[in-house]
């Protein structure tokens, strides 16, 4: 087999530490994996004035699989948008195309004490949130900020999906559904929003190819809440890019932290991007505190997803969950009767546990 291209984008703020961490853990794998680094975000804007630069860009679309740390951070928050840190992320998933993003939702039950809800709700929970990463309104065009007739200033965006870019998301979540526990929840706000309404036609009429598979629609509201009323009640989520985004965040709350949430975006080559769900932290930078197991899972997804070796990712995830029961823990899932450790403590750790 030749080897597996992967370019590490370790960003900014803990990105470079975290991604140090999940190298750490691949290298030990010993598997043909050949790695390559490249700055984005906000330290490739300080290096060559553009947070994506077309080198990161090329070196991103030769690749088999990116591991990508964090961007951004407040100093960079006052410069026009298109060189903003967080526009590289955008532009990596455009240029891409990695449409199909999986953010799963795992309690792991040495943290169930580490989530603000109570134990009972989150204790088992195993949810996969599947959030369509390339259209609505976060690329929908046109946008701008506007003067009026009037002189006032108006702000707009464009939300909009269509009916292809709706069934291949769709297709992803009950195809994921059939390797679960063949229940799909698709989000929308079709009450409302036309851009929903046809989502909600389409997923019924795909629906109809899965009939293994039960679908129910939820409206964005209801399903904000019905996520901490009985998160257990979900299995496969499905939703379009600004739902997605805000629901994933909501989700990783009732994990514990959302330092141990991986994410995988796919395009329909196979080819991933691999990162943490959470961001740069730039208030704990550099200091050694930052959990790496988020960046770790997501290198185990990406060799299941993009490599198609789930022993490997196997070994990840049941050293992950061994350290865990060795009670070791990054500060932000420390509880009493733990043991309190650092990044790189974290990442010795999960190597040891690899057997
Ligand atoms: C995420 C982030 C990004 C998003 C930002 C950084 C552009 O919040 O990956 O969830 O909104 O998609
Ligand atoms: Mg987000």
């Amino acid at each position: 087999m030749s080897a597996f291209k992967l370019l590490l984008l370790p960003g900014d703020g803990i990105g470079p530490e975290i991604v140090d961490e999940a190298l750490k853990v691949l290298k030990a794998l010993s598997l043909p994996i050949e790695t390559q680094m490249a700055l984005v975000g906000g330290a490739a804007y300080d290096a060559h004035g553009h947070p994506l630069p077309d080198a990161t860009l090329k070196l991103a679309m030769q690749s088999d699989a990116v591991l990508f740390g964090a961007v951004g951070d407040w100093k960079y928050d006052t410069l026009d948008r298109p060189l903003r840190p967080e526009q590289a992320i955008l532009g990596l998933r455009k240029n891409m195309g990695l449409f199909a993003n999986f953010r799963p939702a795992i309690c792991y039950e040495q943290l169930v004490g580490a989530s603000s809800l109570k134990p009972e709700l989150i204790a088992g929970l195993d949810i996969l949130i599947i959030r369509e990463l390339t259209g609505d309104i976060y690329f929908g065009q046109p946008r701008g900020i506007r003067t009026l007739e009037n002189g006032e200033c108006e702000g707009f965006d464009t939300m909009r999906y269509t009916r292809p870019e709706i069934q291949r998301i769709g297709r992803v979540a009950f195809e994921a559904a059939r390797k679960r526990n063949r229940h799909v929840t698709s989000v929308d706000k079709s009450n409302v929003l036309e851009t929903s309404q046809l989502w909600r036609d389409t997923m019924v009429e795909l629906g109809k190819e899965y009939p293994d598979v039960t679908l129910e629609h939820m409206y964005i509201d209801n399903a904000a809440m019905q996520l901490v009323k009985e998160p257990k009640k979900f299995d496969v989520v499905v939703t379009g890019n600004m739902f997605g985004d805000i629901l994933s965040d909501e989700a990783s709350m009732l994990t514990g932290s959302i330092g141990m949430l991986p994410s995988a975006s796919l395009n329909d080559k196979k080819q991933g991007l691999y990162e943490p769900s959470h961001g740069s932290a730039p208030d704990i930078a550099g200091k050694g505190v930052a959990n790496p197991l988020a960046t770790i899972l997501s290198a185990a997804m990406m060799l299941r997803y993009s490599l198609d070796q789930n022993e490997a990712a196997d070994r990840i995830e049941t050293a992950v969950k061994k350290v865990l029961s060795q009670g070791l823990r990054t500060p932000d899932i420390h509880s009493p009767g733990t043991t309190r450790v650092g990044t790189r403590e974290m990442g010795d750790a999960v190597v040891q546990a690899l057997g």
